[in-house]
């Protein structure tokens, strides 16, 4: 069973190969294809893709008359790149959640997504909790974390955890240790417009997830069960979720972290 269903259900099918894996389990509710040619009744569909002998569970879909493809990498490409050069605890994102030398605070991504932020943040020293309601994009992101562990254990075996859920619900029900530090939002928002701009994997999550309408509600659940701070990403133009005032924000390129200051930690 899902659990917390995604709020638009794209029309998906896992395309089932003899020498593939079998569907990961949060996918073993969507129809097994094993015929090609069928895959066009379907807005898109999963599958193993091979790279470097390593395969890849992918999202691939039709966008602008061409297949474009989805699986997640957490270790190489922008990420790896943002972890060796990126500025460190200077980034807006670690400003944004008060990383100092001597704080790891412990964050709740209550909107994993592709869990880039989330492994940005895990290599900047944090520990990593991350919701994710959508069991499609949930599964993307756990097989990246899977091969994760393997190539980089020191980062990712360790405090960096994904469970699959509604997080307005799971926050509800952390106990007092379970509290994190901090709570981390990011939900999806309308982009301004349809241009090329909108990132492909973005794009791609939009088609399984959709917007999230009820983004509004995770700031209240967050704002009652974070010790320290809440830090919602949205784009620069959108407006404060919940309408909410934040103590304070940080810009950063077509981005806005807002931050709601609860207390601070004793250093
Ligand atoms: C914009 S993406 C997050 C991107 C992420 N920060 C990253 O770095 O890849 C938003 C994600 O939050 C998830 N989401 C939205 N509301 C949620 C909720 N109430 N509970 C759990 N996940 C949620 C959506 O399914 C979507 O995958």
């Amino acid at each position: 069973m899902f659990i917390g269903r995604p709020l638009v259900t794209a029309n998906v099918a896992f395309f089932s190969r003899p020498s593939a894996p079998e569907a990961p389990s949060l996918l073993r509710e969507l129809p097994s294809v094993t015929d090609e040619s069928l895959l066009t009744d379907y807005d898109g569909y999963f599958h193993y893709q091979e790279s470097d002998s390593t395969l890849l569970l992918t999202f691939s879909a039709v966008l602008d008359n061409h297949v474009a493809s989805l699986n997640l990498d957490l270790t190489s490409g922008k990420i790896a790149y943002r972890r060796q050069h990126g500025g460190g605890r200077k980034q807006h994102i670690a400003k944004a959640c008060g990383l100092k030398h001597n704080w790891n605070p412990s964050i709740l991504d209550a909107t994993a997504g592709l869990g880039r932020d989330a492994a940005e943040l895990r290599s900047l020293g944090c520990s990593l909790r991350m919701i994710e309601r959508s069991p499609y994009v949930a599964s993307l992101l756990e097989d990246a974390i899977q091969r994760a562990r393997l190539s980089h254990a020191e980062l990712f075996q360790t405090d960096f955890s994904l469970h699959q859920g509604q997080s307005a619900q799971m926050i509800q029900r952390l106990s007092q240790q379970q509290q994190p530090d901090i709570i981390y939002l990011d939900p999806m928002f309308p982009p301004k417009s349809k241009s090329a701009a909108v990132k492909k994997d973005m794009r791609l999550v939009k088609l399984l997830v959709g917007n999230d309408p009820d983004a509004d509600e995770l700031l209240p659940a967050a704002l009652e069960h974070a010790k320290y701070r809440v830090v919602v990403k949205r784009p620069s133009y959108a407006p404060h979720l919940n309408n909410k005032k934040p103590s304070m924000s940080i810009e950063s390129k077509g981005n806005r972290f807002d931050v709601y200051v609860l207390s601070s930690p004793e250093l």
